[in-house]
């Protein structure tokens, strides 16, 4: 029941940036609003933050964590601020990754952040201790967690954890599910497809990640978020 509260407090996650010094990096990094919005309100994301709290309480200290589609690195600045010394990321945004560099600059934490297609790494970290997957893979046509996780799993130590978020299938229940939310107004033919193309049940996120070469150590479900979301942690055996 504690560790249920906990996960859905807001305290504790946000980051140190000021409003004024966002701003300024907004115009620098042209980077999408989007990025800024997650950075400002980043402890209402609980997805994303309770991600990362699960990572730091099973990490060693000083760990190695990577981040794929990670945006202007807020989750692995905040990882940093919890004691992981080797932070790294990528994103297919060049905009977030000059502002993830901004950031870290700021708040002098080691983040190496690079631009490229996840799905596709031209590049991928060694023996991760720890890697976080939040809020880009089920946005994208044509990904698959298991694909995902075929392409990560080398790239994390034996015995190291991902933590990463899903979409329910609760969403394919909702009236309008196939249309992007910001389409649902206009008339049929001019919506497009949804925004989250990948949902899955708790059962095949963990038959997948078995299949893969992980054991399933904890999740939670946030059932009133909007989509509905559940968070993993995982750890390569
Ligand atoms: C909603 S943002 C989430 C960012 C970060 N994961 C977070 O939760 O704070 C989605 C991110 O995925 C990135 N993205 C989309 N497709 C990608 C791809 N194929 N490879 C890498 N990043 C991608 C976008 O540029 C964007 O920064």
């Amino acid at each position: 029941m504690f560790r249920y509260l906990r996960d859905r407090l807001p305290w504790g996650d946000s980051l140190p940036v000021s409003q004024a010094r966002l701003d300024e990096i907004m115009r620098l990094s042209r980077a999408e609003p989007w990025h800024a919005h997650a950075i400002s309100h980043r402890q209402a994301r609980r997805h994303a933050c309770v991600a990362c709290r699960w990572l730091v309480e099973v990490m060693p200290p000083a760990a190695h964590v990577f981040e794929p589609g990670c945006g202007s690195g807020a989750n692995l600045l905040w990882l940093g601020l919890k004691g992981a010394k080797r932070l790294s990321g990528a994103d297919i945004s060049p905009e977030a990754v000059i502002m993830g560099q901004h950031l870290a600059r700021d708040m002098g934490l080691p983040l190496q952040i690079w631009q490229d297609d996840c799905l596709k790494p031209t590049r991928l970290p060694e023996s991760a201790d720890g890697m976080v997957s939040v809020n880009w893979l089920y946005h994208i046509p044509g990904a698959s967690l298991d694909a995902f996780l075929q392409t990560y799993a080398p790239a994390l130590k034996r015995g190291g954890y991902l933590a990463l978020d899903m979409v329910t299938r609760h969403y394919d229940r909702q009236p309008g599910n196939q249309w992007h939310t910001k389409d649902r107004q206009l008339p049929e033919g001019q919506r497009r497809p949804s925004e989250y193309t990948i949902r899955m049940d708790a059962h095949e996120v963990e038959d997948t990640a078995r299949h893969n070469g992980f054991t399933l150590l904890r999740s939670t479900c946030f059932l009133l978020s909007r989509p509905q979301r559940a968070v993993y942690l995982l750890q390569r055996i």
